[in-house]
């Protein structure tokens, strides 16, 4: 008996290698780049195991080292198979002609992909992919955040700590209430439906959300669909979940501020220039809204002197909604899935351009 045991084991033992081949030699001579210094580590690693990976040695994030990086990107890319674009920066026709035919894919560390010039892509027939999804849970929660912290004008807060002189009383400095508002997402996707999802306990009124169709998700979350206008005129909290693209570049504007209530807050967790800042400012000002709490802004980094940072209605922080050590890790890795997938043949994750 224990004899045929022994067989099994041995033949199951000698035929693992074989069941399970290591391809990654067939695919060691393609070359990766990855066009910054921050992509965490657990992606990095997993593109190491299958390709010849390259990496950028500055960041690419502000203006800081933008030149050195871009030169060392134009330096890196000659040959390669893919990029994974950690960069808000945009993906220039110069990169992607230096890089040459060999270059399959583009996957960026984002949901995002204004900034990765897909008329390009598309034109060289060069594969784009994103990573929505992975991060919503953490944007989500930067706009919770922001809620919160307007409402209840942290922003004054904060400066009489740091100063000292707390103006505190019964009624004074006196925010407003998330519970019994009406939340409007503009942006129903997964970034806006983690947020309704958030809402959950916050006894909100109503939650409305605009977009060009009605979304299956929406009646599980209490989520009712509404006319953009409608949304505009007619909610308390209004929250920037959408795309940019150039349907929604600065719907934000002095036209759609001027049809929203008093006691308004507007939160961005999109990007920068779905508001028209200049708009917006004078809006804040005014006081014709109450407030906003902004995690994307243009330009980023937002200089230290611009004028919006110093009105007192006004929170920002700096584009930090996916910045979670467990959501980062998770969009290096679908990056890395991406581009393994594109290299070995198999379908995308999640494909912006097929
Ligand atoms: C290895 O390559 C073969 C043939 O291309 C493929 O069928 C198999 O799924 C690959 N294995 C892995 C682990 O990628
Ligand atoms: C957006 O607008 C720009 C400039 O007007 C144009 O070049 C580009 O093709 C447009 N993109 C799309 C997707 O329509
Ligand atoms: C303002 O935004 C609305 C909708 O978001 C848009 O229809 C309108 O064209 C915009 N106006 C300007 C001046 O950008």
């Amino acid at each position: 008996m224990s004899k045929y045991v022994v067989t099994i084991v041995l033949a199951i033992t000698l035929a693992t290698p074989v069941v399970y081949s290591d391809n990654s030699t067939m695919t060691k001579h393609l070359k990766v780049l990855i066009a910054s210094n921050d992509l965490p580590v657990s992606g990095v690693k997993l593109l190491q195991e299958h390709f010849t990976v390259v990496q950028n040695r500055f960041s690419y994030y502000g203006d800081d080292e933008k030149v050195q990086s871009q030169e060392e990107c134009l330096k890196l890319v000659p040959g390669c198979s893919a990029i994974v674009w950690a960069s808000s920066h945009s993906i220039t026709d110069e990169l992607l002609d230096k890089a040459g035919p060999n270059l399959k894919i583009v996957a960026t560390a984002s949901a995002g992909y204004n900034h990765c010039n897909v008329d390009g892509l598309k034109a060289r027939g060069i594969k784009l992919t994103n990573t929505p999804g992975v991060l919503s849970a953490a944007v989500a929660e930067i706009a919770i955040t922001l809620m919160l912290v307007t409402a209840r004008r942290f922003t004054e807060w904060l400066q009489q700590v740091e100063s000292g002189k707390w103006v505190n009383g019964l009624d004074k400095y006196l925010g407003q209430d998330i519970r019994g508002s009406t939340v409007g997402i503009v942006g129903f996707g997964g970034i806006g439906q983690a947020t309704a999802k958030r809402l959950a306990g916050f006894e909100v009124a109503r939650i409305i959300y605009s977009g060009h169709r009605e979304k299956p998700e929406g009646k599980a979350l209490g989520a009712q669909l509404v006319p953009q206008d409608d949304l505009f005129q007619q909610s308390d909290f209004i929250i920037l979940s959408a795309p940019l693209t150039n349907e929604t570049r600065h719907m934000i504007n002095r036209s759609t501020l001027g049809k929203m209530k008093k006691n308004a807050i507007i939160i961005n967790v999109g990007r920068g220039d779905l508001i028209d800042q200049e708009a917006l400012y004078e809006a804040l000002k005014n006081n014709d809204i109450y407030a906003a709490g902004l995690d994307v802004t243009t330009p980023e980094p937002l200089p230290a002197d611009h004028k919006l940072l110093k009105l007192p209605n006004v929170f920002v922080t700096p584009h930090i909604g996916s910045g979670t050590e467990r959501t980062r890790n998770e969009m290096a890795i679908l990056a890395a899935k991406n581009v393994i997938n594109a290299l070995t043949g198999k379908s995308l994750i999640t494909p912006v351009l097929p």
